[in-house]
């Protein structure tokens, strides 16, 4: 049998895409990305049986349940991470939760500390947040942690929650990590290195949308990472959203971004520390 033809991608329909990717997740496409769009939608598009990009953006837009957008932003968005990637924030997490928790007036102030990833991905960052937080914390068993993980996209935040790992995939996790925080298990055949129970337990994700208006939150964070993500955002949503991370810190706490970006562009309330690690005044 043939295979059905599927209508070149046009600049028209480019633009509805460009359009629609920008208001519902904030990632900046700009004018440039018409190759990425077609190779990324085109198998959705081929999945799906439609003979045009105009088809299968009518579908999406008629979808009431959300669930085509959902699996259409999840094609367009880089889901690219690793474990303890960027290893120089987890050492800085590391100091900074051993102050918090072992200096005088700090350790009455943080009973519990919160940990917000806040484009977690496949689950990689806080799994590697969860490790360090656990191995600083050890001398302080009255203190607990807890992790919120969050990401626009179901299908990352479920393979984050199996918390499995291929064994070349923990190369990047310190040794005496692997040993202490993975165990193996097998499964069809097939061996994989699980994250412990005690740690997955650390962690609730969650969906959430960076461009929600309200950020739902009861309690506000020691410490947020939001990193390689806002690279994709234009300057006034990387400045909206900054300002909103900024009034959910506590005094004293930290945004971390990723090595690739930069607010010097933007403006906010938060004081710079080092590349890429801002904190908010203490009150
Ligand atoms: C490149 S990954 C970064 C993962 C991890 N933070 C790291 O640095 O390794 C970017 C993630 O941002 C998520 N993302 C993109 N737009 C988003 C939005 N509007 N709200 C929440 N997450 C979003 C994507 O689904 C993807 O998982």
């Amino acid at each position: 049998m043939l295979a059905e033809v599927i209508r070149d991608l046009t600049h028209a329909e480019y633009e509805l895409f460009r359009k629609l990717v920008y208001a519902q997740s904030g990632i900046n496409l700009g004018s440039e990305k018409k190759q990425l769009v077609r190779a990324r939608l085109g198998r959705l598009l081929r999945r799906g049986q439609f003979r045009s990009y105009r088809a299968y953006y009518d579908h999406v837009k008629n979808d009431a349940s959300g669930q085509e957008l959902c699996e259409l932003l999840d094609a367009i968005s880089t889901n690219t991470t690793h474990l303890f990637r960027e290893k120089t924030h987890f050492d800085f997490l590391q100091t900074a939760l051993r102050r918090w928790t072992q200096t005088g007036a700090d350790r009455a102030a943080r009973s519990t500390i919160r940990i917000w990833s806040a484009a977690c991905s496949s689950g990689e960052e806080p799994h590697s947040i969860a490790m360090t937080a656990h191995d600083a914390l050890r001398a302080s068993p009255s203190v607990q942690v807890k992790l919120l993980a969050t990401d626009i996209s179901t299908k990352m935040l479920e393979r984050a929650r199996v918390a499995r790992y291929e064994p070349h995939r923990v190369g990047t996790v310190p040794p005496p990590f692997q040993e202490r925080y993975f165990r193996r298990v097998r499964q069809d055949a097939t061996e994989w290195l699980e994250l412990v129970p005690e740690l997955q337990r650390l962690i609730t994700f969650s969906r959430f949308n960076l461009m929600s208006e309200q950020f739902p939150f009861q309690h506000s964070f020691d410490v947020i990472f939001c990193r390689n993500v806002m690279i994709y955002f234009d300057r006034p949503t990387q400045q909206t959203l900054v300002n909103k991370f900024a009034r959910h810190l506590r005094p004293g706490g930290f945004l971390l971004i990723g090595h690739s970006e930069s607010l010097n562009a933007i403006q906010h309330p938060l004081k710079y520390v080092r590349p890429t690690i801002y904190e908010k005044a203490r009150a």
